[in-house]
């Protein structure tokens, strides 16, 4: 079988340009607006509390909005991501607002050789990284090597029972579990033409291997790797169409089922500390 990493890198290669020219992504209002931020970090943002100055690496950075938004909150950041498409297109962003940040490439496991270790105040990562992954014990083992004596991992990701839901969502509006909520050895594998922002651009890579990792497995995950869990938070909202046609946009960027969403976890916020 071909490696992971090289499916899952053509698929977002192929996507760059899509999300980069997409309302969703908002690129222009950065250069627009001084002041504005990604809904992303705008949601993280009272949780985040004062970033400035911190020293810090966003994992998977994508196409660098989050990544500038974080800058632009007065932290020196890193971005990180697998995709050189990706990472151009960060570039560009954070030289067009005139923020400092650095772009690394490299496959989220290689992250510690590729940064040094022990480098960051504050390692921030979600909505959309860990699914690509594998082994949640070794990415808890990456953060925990970036961070310094005290350091935070702070992480908002798509919760593991939506991503354990039947795709597409069922027309009664039931909610059901069909694929695996906790990891698997092996990947389920996708073939889909489309991406989640809106666009009209045809992509020819469309294959993806992808992997659900459950709460218990990401927070036993987080503490065998020796951090302190300091705080675990289900939302009731998510930040992209997750289940098209039951999903209400709530605004800020943020959408919750339609029908009785008290019966769903769609995101959660998890933060931990390497203890000093
Ligand atoms: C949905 S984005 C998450 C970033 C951010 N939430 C956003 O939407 O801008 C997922 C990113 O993970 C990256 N990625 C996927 N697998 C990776 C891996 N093994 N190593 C490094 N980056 C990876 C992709 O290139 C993509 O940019």
């Amino acid at each position: 079988m071909e490696d992971y990493r090289d499916v899952n890198r053509a698929n977002w290669d192929d996507r760059v340009a899509a999300h980069a020219a997409s309302p969703d992504y908002a690129v222009s209002r950065f250069t627009d607006d001084p002041s504005f931020l990604s809904e992303v970090v705008s949601f993280d943002r009272a949780r985040l509390g004062d970033i400035a100055r911190l020293d810090a690496v966003h994992l998977q950075c994508h196409i660098g909005t989050d990544t500038v938004s974080l800058a632009r909150l007065g932290a020196k950041m890193t971005g990180l991501d697998f995709s050189a498409p990706a990472l151009e297109q960060g570039r560009r962003l954070a030289e067009a607002v005139g923020v400092d940040v650095e772009f690394v490439e490299s496959d989220l496991y290689g992250a510690p050789d590729a940064l040094g270790r022990e480098r960051f105040d504050l390692v921030y990562t979600g909505i959309g990284a860990l699914c690509w992954l594998p082994d949640i014990r070794r990415w808890a083992e990456v953060v925990a090597s970036l961070l310094r004596p005290g350091g935070r991992l702070f992480i908002r990701e798509g919760h593991p029972v939506l991503w354990s839901l039947s795709d597409p969502p069922r027309e009664d509006g039931l909610l059901v579990i069909e694929y695996p909520y906790f990891e698997q050895a092996e990947p389920m594998v996708w073939d889909e033409g489309g991406t989640y922002v809106e666009t009209d651009q045809v992509f020819t890579h469309n294959v993806t291997h992808e992997w659900n990792h459950g709460i218990g497995e990401i927070v036993s995950a987080v503490l065998a790797a020796g951090l302190e869990l300091t705080a675990l938070e289900e939302h009731d909202s998510v930040p992209w169409d997750a289940l098209p046609g039951q999903m209400t946009d709530i605004g800020g960027g943020e959408f919750r089922l339609t029908d009785r969403p008290e019966r769903l976890p769609h995101t959660y916020t998890l933060q931990a500390r390497r203890p000093l």
